[in-house]
């Protein structure tokens, strides 16, 4: 209702984005995306190279540090992250303060900005050495909260890591492990959670990446700046997709509806029904993300024992969705949320840490992008103009 051009000339400012659509606010050598061929590259590697070949481990390095490391740097990276695993045991008391059914994002987000009280000592982002020190911290440190927060939900005591473990597979005894009882990892589970991590890991300037740069832009620290992002991921559009598909799957399997015929609900518009899991802001193809989980998602389920109906369910829907105009014309594919929610519930998270996971996944692209913002000559504090709409001047009224 506004006229934009009147409203820029008025503030001297040049262009009008909201959501940023076609303003790129930093250049970065970080992560390739692109979305009409469904291409998706880490530091130059292709996601499914990398999902077959790498570990979760080895690609976080390779975000953070810009190459794959050799097998001494790897072991070297592991070996420091195992060592920084113990949260001080007033960081634990943190988990008591919180409601029992409190949400584990705003408690990993607010226990993540408290590591800036307990680790004064890596806290300036021009000390390169504080900045490392900050790096591993959070690379051992966040699993644990993200473990904690989810044992303090169900009521269950809170264990200490077992540094025997690499980081995936102490997140999950963490998770799932009881204080007096030994912990059988499931090496089917560790490898498909490992998998989806690799798949999370960056996504270039998404929603809470953007956040954790505009917020390390004013110099803020790592934790502080890694906290906002962890807030931003939060919000539904973002990082809460996985859990509306899953719903949405079993919405269609209790009322005994027929794909087809939710099909047509969303493509009549009505009531707002989408279909949750398809459709991306940048990839106008398949999600490469996608491509893989389905390919594994039969495998993992079956050796998970997840639900295969609603599996089913998903793929009927898939299938009708790719060949159907609606679809095709607005270019809707399937997006990595379509399947993972699926395979997080068959390895026995609940719904409410599937944005959790996904924080977990994330980290090592939100490292790698606040270390390069840090280092970046270009860089200036995050300060957005507006087009100001209302009242220019008024007189305060004589009293
Ligand atoms: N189901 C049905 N129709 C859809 C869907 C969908 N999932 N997504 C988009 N459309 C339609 C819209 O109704 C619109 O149709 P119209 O032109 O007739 O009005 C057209 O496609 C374009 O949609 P926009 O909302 O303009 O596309 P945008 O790029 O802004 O939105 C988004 C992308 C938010 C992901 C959207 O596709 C959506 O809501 N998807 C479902 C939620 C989801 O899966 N989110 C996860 C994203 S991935 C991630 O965060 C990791």
């Amino acid at each position: 209702g506004y006229d934009v051009s009147k409203l820029l000339k008025q503030t001297g400012a040049v262009t009008f984005d909201p959501g940023f659509m076609n303003t790129a606010a930093t250049t970065s050598a970080i992560t390739y995306i692109d979305g009409d061929a469904g291409i998706l590259r880490y530091r130059g590697y292709p996601i499914d190279q990398l999902a077959e070949h790498s570990s979760f481990l080895e690609v976080s390095y390779l975000l953070i540090y810009g190459n794959l490391p050799s097998p001494a740097e790897l072991e070297a990276f592991d070996q420091k992250i195992r060592r920084h695993t113990l949260l001080h045991e007033e960081l634990k008391g943190f988990f008591n303060g919180f409601p029992r059914d409190a949400h584990p994002m705003p408690v990993l987000s607010s226990a993540v900005s408290a590591l800036s009280t307990f680790y004064q000592d890596s806290l300036d982002p021009f000390d390169d050495e504080q900045v490392e020190l900050s790096t591993i911290r959070l690379m051992a440190k966040l699993p644990v909260i993200a473990a904690y927060a989810h044992k303090k939900s169900i009521g269950q005591a809170l264990l200490y890591p077992d540094n025997s473990m690499n980081l995936v597979e102490n997140f999950m005894r963490l998770c799932f492990g009881l204080p007096a009882e030994p912990y059988e990892l499931d090496p089917d589970m560790a490898k498909a959670l490992d998998l989806l991590l690799i798949l999370h890991a960056d996504h270039e300037q998404n929603c809470s990446t953007s956040t954790v740069r505009l917020v390390g832009s004013s110099n803020a620290n790592m934790f502080a700046s890694i906290s906002a992002g962890i807030n931003a991921l939060f919000g539904p559009l973002h990082g809460g997709a996985n859990e509306a598909v899953l719903n949405m799957l079993r919405q269609i399997q209790s009322s005994g509806t027929k794909p087809e015929d939710f099909m047509e609900k969303v493509k009549n518009k009505e009531a707002g029904v989408r279909l949750m899991g398809f459709g991306h802001r940048v990839y106008k193809n398949y999600d490469p993300r996608a491509r893989i989980i389905k390919a594994t998602a039969h495998d993992i389920l079956g050796k998970l024992g997840g639900n295969d109906e609603l599996l089913d369910i998903a793929m009927r829907l898939e299938e009708k969705a790719l060949a159907d105009d609606y679809f095709i014309e607005r270019k809707l594919y399937p997006n990595v949320d379509f399947y993972t929610g699926l395979i997080y519930k068959a390895m026995g998270f609940p719904e409410k840490m599937f944005t959790v996971l996904f924080a977990i996944g994330r980290l090592p692209g939100w490292i790698a992008q606040w270390r390069e913002m840090i280092k970046d000559p270009d860089t200036k504090i995050g300060r957005p103009r507006q087009l100001y709409t209302g009242e220019l001047e008024r007189q305060y009224p004589a009293r």
